[in-house]
């Protein structure tokens, strides 16, 4: 007989690698959500893919069935935990505001997507879902990551905040003395499930002991 497919997720979390620098947040984040039992729907732009064979072993289809296949297998998830959706596939739920969840990362973000979510665009998927998560004040957090910030990136951050989105840099601290470059994306991971409510054991909250 074959095994029931599990369907008691938690609730989905939209979340979206763009080409940023640090990947490996966007990945590790998809494998915490995993581990918290959550559905995750996700999106990786054409940059992030490249910015993904560059700065880790991990190697991912572009494909999104084969993509899907890939993180399931990575993140040891369960069939149907994770869906992957591609560039223009506007028939996605995370189009629309019926569809879409009631939260969505960009991690990492660019700045092309952060300036493009700051100016409504949505000419690819990533930036309309984002779009929909603003429009229908949804909880929208951008981890962006560039050095040093030019006026355009400071003015689209400030624009999002005041729309309700969350700036959380990919700025990771050192007060928790690291380690490892796991530490290191621990650190940034563990706020931004602290930001959507996940519980996690990445890292102690300021004031607990470890
Ligand atoms: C290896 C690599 C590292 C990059 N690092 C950054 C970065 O840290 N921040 C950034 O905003 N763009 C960075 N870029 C440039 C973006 O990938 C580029 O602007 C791209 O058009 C973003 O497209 P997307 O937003 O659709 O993913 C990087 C590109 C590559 C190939």
């Amino acid at each position: 007989m074959m095994a029931a497919r599990k369907t008691d997720f938690e609730p989905p979390v939209t979340v979206a690698l763009t080409g940023a620098s640090g990947a490996q947040y966007g990945l590790r984040l998809i494998d915490r959500l995993v581990a918290a039992n959550h559905e995750v729907w996700v999106m990786i732009s054409k940059a992030a893919h490249l910015v993904i064979d560059t700065e880790t072993e991990t190697r991912l289809p572009a494909q999104p069935r084969r993509l899907t296949e890939a993180l399931i297998e990575r993140c040891g998830a369960h069939a149907g935990q994770v869906r992957c959706f591609a560039r223009e596939d506007w028939m996605a739920p995370v189009a629309s505001g019926s569809g879409a969840p009631s939260s969505m990362v960009i991690c990492p973000c660019s700045t092309g997507t952060l300036s493009a979510v700051a100016t409504g665009a949505s000419n690819n998927l990533i930036e309309r879902a984002a779009d929909v998560a603003l429009k229908e004040r949804r909880q929208l957090i951008l981890v962006p990551r560039e050095a040093p910030l030019s006026a355009i990136h400071l003015e689209h951050m400030l624009a999002l905040t005041r729309m309700g989105a969350v700036i959380l840099p990919a700025a990771p601290g050192f007060y928790h003395k690291p380690q490892s470059i796991d530490d290191m994306i621990d650190f940034i991971v563990a706020r931004i499930l602290n930001q959507l409510g996940v519980k996690h054991a990445l890292l102690p909250r300021w004031g607990e002991s470890e």
